[in-house]
């Protein structure tokens, strides 16, 4: 049984006008319907272009904010739903780790005082326990544990990063979602920090979404990856597949850009450089999101909305890309200067 469902998932930001009587006139669909299953252990990592929705959805897994409709079933119970204990217990198990390690700790704290926050909340131990389990989170992650006294100005980014994570560890968590964890990191120390979230991952038998904005970043720790453009989910597939075998023309074009590491595969695919800018989430195009952008668009594309389909890799497109075809896009490497 999977540990996370998230069952047609809405999320939709009212715009308000007028200063005494505020209407609503518009709304950004932040997160539009979407779909999917985290197994127990597993990694699932969440990847697509800034604004497509990845924090929202989050947001709402994580019970920071609340949906617009749709269900998130966790351990089997649809916690949408949940108050008092069963929400207390939910957040218990469920944690977040953010991508600003400077933004999200508070520079006049103790990290000691930072890191036991969940601990004081929920109750747990008195001054003396919560202080041992501070310095054994400290150890855990790679911290000097005598260095509880400190402030987080007196830590490098990547050891901040590390602070966010003991504090996402303290109350022994099952799921935890990580978004974009290294992306304000130097690329030296993303390494590094990647590493240990794999190797408490192993240790601590946890399970967890990992979202990024480009797909190199959660290639070596997703076990499956999901694709988001505009609110939506656009693919779904085991980490390898998705990778030799794009069939989404997004995911093709994310594949194509340099970043991606893989010689061979980048060789042999064309560089495709999409036409235009992510459309508003406001006015989301009808029929398929990505079609205004898309090289293989057809009338269809552009009135009848494509479905997630297939079993273990799914994809929502009428026109999915062939194994092996080359897609032409605006531009193809090498003819550009
Ligand atoms: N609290 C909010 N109020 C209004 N709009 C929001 C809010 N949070 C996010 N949005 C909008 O929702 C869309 C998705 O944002 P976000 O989930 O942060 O995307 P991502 O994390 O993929 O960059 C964006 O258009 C963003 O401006
Ligand atoms: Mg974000």
């Amino acid at each position: 049984m999977s540990l996370l469902r998230i069952e047609d998932v809405r999320k939709y930001f009212p715009i308000k006008e007028g200063l005494f009587v505020r209407r609503e006139i518009a709304r950004v669909h932040a997160v539009d319907g979407v779909s999917l299953e985290v197994n127990p252990g597993e990694t699932l990592g969440v990847v697509g272009e800034s604004g497509c929705g990845k924090s929202t959805l989050a947001r709402c897994v994580t019970g920071l904010h609340p949906v617009t409709s749709g269900r998130i079933v966790f351990d089997g119970q649809d916690v949408t739903r949940l108050s008092g204990r069963g929400l207390k217990a939910f957040r218990r198990d469920v944690q977040m780790i953010f991508q600003d390690p400077y933004g999200s700790l508070n520079p006049r704290r103790r990290v000691g005082s930072i890191i036991a926050d969940p601990l004081v909340v929920h109750r747990i131990g008195d001054a003396r326990a919560r202080r041992r389990r501070v310095q054994e989170l400290m150890e855990l992650v790679g911290l000097n544990p005598e260095h509880y006294n400190r402030f987080p100005a007196e830590f490098s980014g990547g050891q901040r990063q590390r602070i966010g994570i003991a504090r996402a560890l303290a109350l022994k968590p099952r799921l935890i979602v990580c978004d974009e964890p290294v992306s304000a990191l130097d690329v030296s120390i993303q390494a590094q920090v990647i590493n240990l979230l794999t190797d408490l991952q192993g240790e601590l038998g946890l399970t967890y979404v990992f979202i990024a904005h480009d797909l190199s970043v959660v290639r070596y720790v997703s076990d499956r990856v999901a694709v988001m453009y505009l609110g939506k989910v656009v693919e779904v597939a085991p980490g390898e597949q998705l990778y030799r075998e794009p069939r989404h023309p997004y995911t093709y074009s994310l594949l194509s850009a340099a970043s991606v590491a893989d010689p061979d595969a980048s060789a042999a695919r064309s560089r495709v450089i999409l036409a235009g800018d992510v459309p508003s989430p406001i006015t989301p195009p009808p029929g398929c999101r990505f079609h205004p952008r898309c090289p293989k668009a057809q009338a269809r594309c552009s009135t009848e909305e494509p479905l997630l389909l297939g079993v273990e890799h799914r994809a929502a497109c009428h026109f999915p890309v062939e194994p092996g075809e080359r897609l032409t896009g605006a531009t193809r490497s090498g003819d550009r200067p």
